[in-house]
């Protein structure tokens, strides 16, 4: 399964649907679960601009609520308008790490169809997560 054919329509497509009236930076993302399902993720700005929602985690959130739980996602795919692809937000990576596993995919891709591969543990190296609790 190559990651242009199955991934880039859907993630541009995702990326039409965010809310930022403030930025006027739109970003995409398309989750893939284990079991071949597959949600849309945009980001979602606010006028009280630190309520903003990004789209990595707009994806995960909406997987959460129709049921899904950690571990059961496959890959994620982003896209931007941006002359190169950009990484998820620290604060997103945190969240992939609390809900993926490491060696998820992550695809980064921008609109000429550009893409950098990386996992969430490579994009959060000696995260913290609830095995640190556990000490
Ligand atoms: N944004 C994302 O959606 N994902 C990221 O990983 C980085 C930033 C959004 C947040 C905000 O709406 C806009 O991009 C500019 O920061």
């Amino acid at each position: 399964m190559t990651f242009q054919k199955h991934y880039f329509n859907e993630v541009r497509e995702a990326q039409k649907r965010a809310h930022a009236p403030y930025s006027n930076f739109k970003v995409g993302a398309y989750l893939v679960t284990k079991d071949g399902q597959s949600f849309y993720g945009a980001n979602v700005e606010n006028a009280a601009y630190p309520m903003t929602i990004c789209a990595e985690r707009s994806s995960l959130v909406a997987a959460i609520g129709q049921g899904y739980q950690a571990g059961d996602f496959a890959a994620i795919t982003i896209t931007v308008d941006a002359d190169q692809p950009s990484s998820p937000c620290g604060a997103c990576r945190q969240v992939m790490k609390e809900l993926c596993d490491d060696d998820m995919p992550v695809y980064m891709t921008n609109q000429t169809g550009e893409m950098i591969e990386s996992t969430v543990g490579e994009l959060l190296p000696l995260g913290f997560s609830g095995k640190d609790l556990n000490n």
